[in-house]
C-alpha cells in the first residue's frame, strides 16, 4: 500500500531507541524527512545518521523551555512539521497510595503539559496546509490502568482526554489525532523492566519475561517494527478519516473492549 506520505516531514520525540526509533525508520522507509531527537549530543547524531532523510535534535523533554524551542527549530530545518509524534520516556515506578503531589505534578508535565507546548506549536502549520498528523505514543494503561504505574496512568490519561477533544476541533481541517497504545514490546526499557522485576522477586529475567508472555494472548513481545508500522499507518494519508482513535498495539494483552 502506498501510504501517500513521501516529501512529508515529521518530528519524532524521543527517538534515539525502542518505539521512537522505529517509527522515525518506519516513516523514513516511506520517504518521510524526519526529525530525530533525545538528551545526547551523539546518540542523536549516530541515530539520525543510520536513517536516510533523517536530521538530529538535542533536547530533554522534561525542560519545558527547550520543548518550547523545539518545533520553531526542526521548521526552520525542515521546512515544517506535518507529522508530529509524541513520545517520552518512561515515568518511574510507584503505587497511586504514595503518589506525592510532586510525582503527580511531574507526570502532567512529562507526559501531557509538554506535549500540549509541542502540538500547539506545530498545529497553525498544519492547519494553514490542512494536512497533519498528531500521533502520540501512550500505553496500555490508558484502556487499562497498570499496577505500580500510577504516574504513567495519570499523565497518559491528561494527553488522552486533550487529544481527544482536540481531535473533533480540527478534524474538518484535515488534521488527525490520535494514540497507540503499546502492550509488551521488545524495547530497551521493557528488557530492564524486566531485569528490575527479577531481581525484586529472584528469579531470572528469563522467567519473569516468561510469565509476561503468558498474559499476553499472542505469546511473544511485540517488535519494534511492528509497532513502528502501525505507527507510519496512522501518519499516513491513507489514514486520513481515523481520528479521535486509541489503537491497542497489544497482541491482545488488554480484555476489555
Ligand atoms: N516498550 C513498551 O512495550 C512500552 C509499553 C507501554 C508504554 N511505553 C512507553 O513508551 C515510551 C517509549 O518506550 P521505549 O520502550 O521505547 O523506551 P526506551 O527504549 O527506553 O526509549 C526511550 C527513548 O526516550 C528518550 N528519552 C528518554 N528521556 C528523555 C527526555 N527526558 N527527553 C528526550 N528524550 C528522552 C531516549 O533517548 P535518550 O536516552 O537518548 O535521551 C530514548 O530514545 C515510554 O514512555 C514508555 O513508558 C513503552
Amino acid at each position: 500500500m502506498d501510504l501517500g506520505i513521501h516529501g512529508r516531514t515529521a518530528l519524532v520525540c524521543a527517538s534515539t531507541s525502542g518505539l521512537g526509533y522505529a517509527v522515525a525508520a518506519a516513516l523514513t522507509a516511506e520517504g518521510v524527512r524526519v526529525a530525530i531527537t533525545g538528551r545526547r549530543a551523539d546518540t542523536v547524531e549516530q541515530r539520525a545518521s543510520e536513517l536516510s532523510g533523517a536530521a538530529g535534535f538535542v533536547t530533554d523533554l522534561t525542560d519545558l523551555a527547550a520543548v518550547a524551542e523545539l518545533v520553531p527549530r526542526v521548521e526552520q530545518a525542515l521546512g515544517g512539521v506535518d507529522i508530529l509524534v509524541l513520545n517520552s520516556g518512561g515515568p518511574p515506578h510507584g503505587t497511586a497510595e504514595t503518589l506525592s503531589d510532586e510525582d503527580f505534578t511531574a507526570a502532567i508535565d512529562t507526559l501531557a503539559r509538554a506535549q500540549r507546548q509541542l502540538v500547539a506549536a506545530a498545529l497553525p502549520g498544519m492547519l494553514a496546509r490542512n494536512w497533519g498528523r498528531i500521533l502520540a505514543v501512550g500505553s496500555s494503561g490508558v484502556a487499562e490502568p497498570l499496577a505500580d504505574l500510577a504516574a504513567s496512568n495519570v499523565g497518559r490519561a491528561a494527553l488522552a482526554a486533550y487529544l481527544k477533544t482536540l481531535s473533533a476541533e480540527v478534524a474538518s481541517r484535515g488534521v488527525t489525532c490520535n494514540m497507540l497504545l503499546p502492550g509488551r514490546i521488545d524495547t530497551d526499557r521493557v528488557r530492564l523492566t524486566d531485569r528490575a522485576r527479577a531481581e525484586q522477586t529472584g528469579s531470572s529475567p528469563e522467567e519473569v519475561a516468561a510469565a509476561s508472555r503468558s498474559t499476553i494472548p499472542a505469546g511473544r513481545y511485540g517488535t519494534p517494527q511492528e509497532f513502528g508500522q502501525a505507527a507510519a499507518f496512522l501518519c499516513s494519508a491513507a489514514a486520513g478519516y481515523i481520528t479521535g482513535i486509541q489503537l491497542r498495539v497489544d497482541g491482545g494483552r488488554a480484555r476489555s473492549y
